[in-house]
């Protein structure tokens, strides 16, 4: 694995947006895999402004969404679609069209697992899929678990993550108890990946992610099996390192 560890969140904002754009650069229609959570902010607003400098072009980009939340409206302010169009999509050029979410409001989940997977494989798959962890070790919404879950599939999210995301709404009960995630398999077929952390309370996961056993109770751990990650990390998020 690759680690590059900085001193501010700013300086990881600009080489993971470079990093980002960079594979956009080498190949004009990627297919990228994007997250949510404050993580990503910084890198999100420096892909903007490469883009608004005339350095990139989005144009012929594809994206897909880990995750999203069940039985919340996509125009919530909370939903991930929301927060990716004030982020990303609302200030760059990929056409509407090559943006994909899982839709947490399917009538048949089931089914719109399958067809999300459908999607990615006609799409040619990710060429970089940008990822968050949890301070759980969860990817995506792949939550500590007896053994890992390979494909899109829906979740009953964990007490911690609850607490986690509840300082986005207004009381810990409007927080979804169920989310729909591109499993574990998914993310694994992504040719190159992308961790982000920072703070200490993703210190003890990024530990288990590098050098602990590969479990499916910090699924973050499988990463370990992937040939192509870079992880970007604030002083705080190595210090267990
Ligand atoms: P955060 O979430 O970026 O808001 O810390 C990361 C995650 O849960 O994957």
């Amino acid at each position: 694995m690759n680690v590059l560890v900085f001193d501010t969140e700013e300086q990881i904002g600009v080489a993971a947006g470079y990093y980002m754009c960079g594979q956009v650069l080498q190949k004009p229609d990627s297919v990228l895999g994007l997250a949510t959570g404050s993580t990503p902010l910084k890198a999100y607003g420096h892909m903007v402004s490469l883009y608004k400098q005339g350095a990139v072009d989005f144009s012929k980009v594809t994206t897909f969404n880990l995750d999203e939340y069940c039985h919340l409206d996509v125009k919530d302010k909370n939903s991930y679609h929301t927060f990716m169009y004030e982020n990303l999509f609302n200030h760059i050029n990929i056409p509407d069209e090559n943006i994909n979410f899982l839709n947490g409001n399917a009538w048949d989940l089931e089914a719109e697992c399958k067809n999300y997977e459908n999607r990615i494989k006609a799409a040619g798959g990710i060429d970089i899929q940008l990822l968050g962890i949890g301070s759980n070790g969860h990817i995506a919404f792949n939550e500590p678990a007896d053994a890992f879950q390979r494909w899109s599939h829906v979740v009953a999210l964990k007490q911690s993550t609850i607490e986690d995301n509840s300082r986005f709404f207004d009381s810990i009960d409007e927080v979804p108890t169920h989310a729909i995630t591109m499993g574990i398999g998914s993310i694994m077929q992504a040719k190159r990946i992308l961790i982000i952390a920072l703070g200490t309370k993703k210190a003890k996961a990024i530990k288990q992610l590098i050098d602990g056993n590969v479990t499916p109770e910090c699924p973050a751990s499988v990463l370990q099996f992937h040939t192509d990650v870079t992880l970007m990390l604030d002083r705080d998020a190595a210090s267990l390192l």
